[in-house]
């Protein structure tokens, strides 16, 4: 969460961090700022909202400076609690991501509510002529999570960045000119093709030709590794769509094709994961995510079991560190995080290994701290989701997670032959999305109709509960309706109460063998006076008076329904945020990587 950008160089670095933060806006974007140093003197312009806000236009010509993009954690959202932070002698100033958890003990008189201004105060106290000394000695008093770009006023050739816990990552140009500090390698330009990964505890000095990396706690330099980044798959702008949501969902059959490629054997009969080497066999998953990739991982728990015939699990990667998990021995930790970078995730990973658990993860960002602390991994290569709310993400994760399956099935009794036709249907898999793309501009029609619901109930069995869940989720996430998910058995088990009069209900139903219990449920939910959108698939002939409207999605093997069912819900999800003129890309109260707790 929030978005750190730095520059030193020579070129106007108010423009640099200003192009930087915009395209680091989708990890917060309730307040931003720029402060440069310049002729002695810091310029610091902070606004309320999206980067947007700040003109990108400045007439300092200073060659340093730092910004960010705020996703509020301490303070409510004003000019006053944007970063960045002065301490009160004026002469450092801050931009922080994370939190300083003993913020309170230290008596400084604010100007803000933020724990970062606290920082910028201890940092100036430890001051002697040497910022990188003075910002290690101030993060030993500190306890919590940051990631951290500090100027001195006096020092105009220096950043201070350092990390714990907060993404970082410093960019060099070609010819050690120019250095960059971003909290993510997407908003880089893209002509800088040289990265350093700042690691936890690590401190790093930069000028704009020379850099030092050490350990915050020894002051030890050592040599830093740098490592190439690939521009290829940054996303650029919306190209023609009004929002990078419609882009991300309407890019799902492309996103699909990317999970799959190079990664079946030559004769079809298995998966081939160049990033795997497992050095036990796999006698059980357990699943980690948060949030949408939590809902992947259910569907990832159905799939292991039903196609790898071994047990699956899952839990919310916020949980699971503060709970006591029985496993056995070969328990294979598939932790899913489309950032690579939420930081629960990122603690029970942790967690995971100093139990010494196998743990594998599925990412879509390459050298993502998630991607790099696993060490072994399958990357999704989905391209950049910007939009807060996920979708290519989730639905590529779901294909990556039928071939972990098939993967894992092959290594117990799933035959070639099984293994050959879940492969041949898998390959369908894009042109199938392709088809339901074009089916969902109904969704437009039916989010209309539906525009002022105050409450909804997604309903789905077996394969479709996880998209249940999930389509609450965006509904919720989007359109800021209050919904819930569940297993359409579960329904006489107390939320049939909740249901009356004009409840809306969007119950998905495109298994063939569980037709008539999906019948008998929808009848239960129509008698209430209440309203259902279904979704089933062609073929499938639900009685009239079991639906007020209903959404055909093409045939389907159940273990792919998922991954058609979802798009439907993105695009009613999306359509009904747009008809309150919602903001699709960036919902009210969320960012994209959630990296604090
Ligand atoms: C999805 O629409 C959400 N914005 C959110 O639930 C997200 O999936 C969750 O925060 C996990 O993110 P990650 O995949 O980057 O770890």
């Amino acid at each position: 969460m929030c978005g750190i950008f730095g520059y030193v160089g020579n070129k106007t670095a108010y423009t640099e961090v200003y192009d930087g933060l915009k395209k680091l806006e989708y990890r917060g974007y309730d307040s931003c700022g720029i402060s440069v140093i310049d002729k002695g003197k810091f310029r610091t312009i902070k606004k309320v909202g999206a980067p947007d806000e700040l003109n990108g236009k400045s007439n300092s010509k200073a060659t340093i400076g730092i910004g960010h993009t705020r996703w509020a954690t301490h303070g409510v959202v004003n000019v006053k609690n944007a970063h960045p932070h002065i301490s009160k002698d004026g002469t450092i100033v801050i931009v922080h991501n994370g939190v300083v958890e003993n913020a309170h003990q230290f008596d400084y008189d604010l100007k803000s509510d933020t724990d970062s201004e606290v920082l910028a105060n201890l940092i100036a106290d430890e001051y002697t002529l040497d910022l990188g000394k003075a910002v290690s000695r101030a993060l030993e008093k500190v306890e919590g999570t940051y990631g951290i770009a500090v100027m001195h006023r006096d020092d105009p050739k220096t950043i201070v960045a350092a990390r714990r816990g907060s993404p970082l990552c410093i960019g060099i140009s070609g010819d050690n000119s120019e250095t960059y500090i971003a909290s993510d390698t997407y908003a880089l330009p893209p002509e800088i093709s040289r990265v350093i990964y700042l690691e936890d505890g690590h401190v790093a000095t930069i000028a704009a030709d020379n850099l030092h990396i050490y350990k915050a706690d020894q002051a030890v330099e050592f040599s830093h590794k740098i490592t190439g980044v690939d521009h290829k798959y940054n996303a650029g702008d919306r190209e023609g769509y009004t929002t990078f949501l419609e882009k991300e969902i309407r890019e799902q059959p492309v996103a699909i094709r990317n999970a799959m490629r190079g990664r079946f054997s030559k004769d079809f009969t298995n998966i081939l994961f160049g990033g795997i080497k497992l050095r036990k066999k796999v006698r059980r998953v357990l699943f980690l995510g948060c949030g949408t990739a939590y809902h992947a991982g259910l569907v990832g728990k159905y799939l292991i079991e039903s196609i790898a015939g071994i047990p699956a699990s899952v839990e919310y990667a916020s949980e699971y560190k503060y709970k006591n998990t029985p496993t056995e021995d070969g328990t294979l930790i598939v932790a899913i995080s489309q950032s690579g970078e939420t930081i629960d995730t990122l603690t029970a990973i942790e967690e995971a290994q100093a139990q010494d658990h196998m743990v594998i993860s599925i990412t879509n960002v390459v050298a993502s701290s998630i991607a790099r602390l696993t060490n072994m991994g399958i990357y999704q290569h989905a391209g950049p989701e910007i939009s807060v709310a996920s979708s290519k993400a989730f639905t590529s994760q779901l294909t990556i997670l039928v071939m972990l399956a098939i993967y894992i099935g092959r290594k117990h009794n799933l035959s070639k032959v099984q293994a050959k036709r879940y492969i041949s249907q898998l390959r369908k898999l894009p042109a199938l999305i392709e088809k339901t793309l074009d089916i969902c501009t109904e969704c437009k029609t039916l989010s209309a109709k539906w525009t002022s619901m105050k409450s909804c109930k997604f309903l789905g069995r077996q394969f479709m509960y996880p998209i249940a869940i999930e389509g609450a989720l965006k509904l919720k996430e989007l359109a800021y309706v209050d919904c819930h998910g569940y297993p359409a058995g579960e329904l006489k088990h107390g939320p049939l109460a909740a249901v009356g009069y004009h409840a809306m209900c969007v119950y998905l139903a495109p298994q063939k063998e569980l037709f008539e219990k999906n019948v008998s449920t929808m009848k239960e939910i129509m008698a209430r006076d209440s309203h259902i959108i279904a979704i089933t698939q062609e073929g499938l002939d639900f009685p009239e008076d079991t639906y007020d409207n209903i959404i055909y999605l093409p045939k389907a093997p159940d273990y792919l329904q998922p991954i058609l069912a979802v798009i439907p819900l993105q695009f009613f999800s999306m359509y009904m945020a747009q008809s309150h003129q919602y903001n699709v890309d960036r919902p009210r109260h969320l960012a994209k990587s959630v990296t604090v707790e």
